[in-house]
């Protein structure tokens, strides 16, 4: 019996990615084919292909913005912030992305810090980010003990974004006070942003933060996403295009009333983009468990970001 189990998990797994290729890649390039005009007559008038993406609410609130993204260590961008940085980053969103990591994770030895660094521009470049738009701050000590001052990480942002009225709009994204996994550094940012924020009222940024997930639904590889990919197709079938929220989450209550919220639910392609910019951009952090952690992990095809401004 027992030795039934590993091919009975790799069975599950199996079918389960195939459903998941099925439901996030297949049914939305198909579906373009027949709502997509440029797609059936062949004649494109923009130079960017029409990208079937999903995400709720469709179309992305998120368009001709400055984005800033706020990580804490090189790799961070991959590993939890994919799903959001692909899409947003797509031509047709019109924004500018702008990468801004607070330590070279330098937390084992002082000389990982330059390897790092590098890797970052690297996995940036995969993920269509060039390194004018990377900035990475050595000011910081990256370590699992060592918490950032939250003065000095709102200052720090004063100099890299800038306070004031700006001609576009301006969205900084980062992590929620729970930090993805309580990663003290992850949740300094939290909290320097939000200082940030407050102390520059006037300025009329947008600040998301990255919902962290529980335990099981971090690991649910895509059998959660699956779950609703699935009712977001029916009901779009049904209700015939009525924009319907996808709503569904088994393990966790979302008890924040009133915030604008986005989900970014990656497809096939943007998956590979993620797999490339961590295994090929990061090649240095890719130990042995990072590849299970990379196969299960919910962060890659899927992101929350909660608007709290
Ligand atoms: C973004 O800019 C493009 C080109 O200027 C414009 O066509 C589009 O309507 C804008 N989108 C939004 C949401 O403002
Ligand atoms: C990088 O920044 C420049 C200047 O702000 C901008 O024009 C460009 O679109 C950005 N690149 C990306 C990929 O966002
Ligand atoms: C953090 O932990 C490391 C080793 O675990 C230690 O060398 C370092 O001094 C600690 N830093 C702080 C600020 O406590
Ligand atoms: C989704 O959840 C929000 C907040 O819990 C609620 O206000 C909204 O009505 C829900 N939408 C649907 C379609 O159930």
């Amino acid at each position: 019996m027992i030795h039934r189990i590993p091919s009975y998990i790799l069975k599950v797994l199996t079918t389960s990615f195939v459903a998941w290729i099925i439901l996030s890649t297949a049914i939305p390039q198909i579906m373009s084919k027949y709502s997509e005009q440029e797609i059936q007559t062949n004649v494109y008038k923009k130079a960017t292909y029409p990208y079937n993406s999903i995400t709720s609410p469709t179309p992305l609130p998120i368009q001709n913005s400055t984005v800033y993204f706020i990580i804490g260590h090189p790799d961070d961008e991959v590993m939890f912030f994919s799903p959001s940085l692909v899409e947003i980053a797509k031509p047709k969103n019109g924004n500018d992305v702008k990468l801004v990591c607070f330590s070279t994770g330098d937390s084992v030895h002082e000389s990982m810090g330059r390897i790092r660094s590098e890797e970052l521009r690297q996995s940036a470049r995969i993920l269509g980010i060039d390194s004018d738009n990377v900035t990475i701050l050595d000011t910081f000590k990256d370590g699992m003990n060592v918490t950032w001052d939250s003065n000095e990480i709102r200052d720090t942002l004063k100099d890299i974004v800038g306070v004031g009225k700006s001609q576009r709009p301006v969205v900084l994204i980062t992590f929620d006070e729970n930090g993805v996994s309580y990663h003290p550094n992850h949740i300094s940012l939290y909290l320097g942003t939000v200082n940030f924020i407050k102390t520059y009222k006037n300025s009329d940024y947008k600040l998301f933060v990255l919902k962290s997930l529980t335990f099981w639904e971090k690991y649910s590889f895509t059998l959660l996403t699956n779950v609703e990919l699935f009712v977001d197709h029916i009901s779009r079938w049904i209700f015939n295009n009525i924009e319907i929220d996808i709503n569904i989450s088994f393990f966790t209550k979302s008890d924040i009333p009133n915030l604008s919220s986005i989900k970014f639910y990656s497809d096939l392609n943007m998956l590979s983009v993620s797999y490339a910019a961590m295994c090929y951009g990061h090649y240095s952090q890719m130990v042995w468990f990072r590849y299970g952690w990379l196969v299960l992990s919910r962060y890659l095809t899927f992101n929350h970001l909660i608007q709290l401004n």
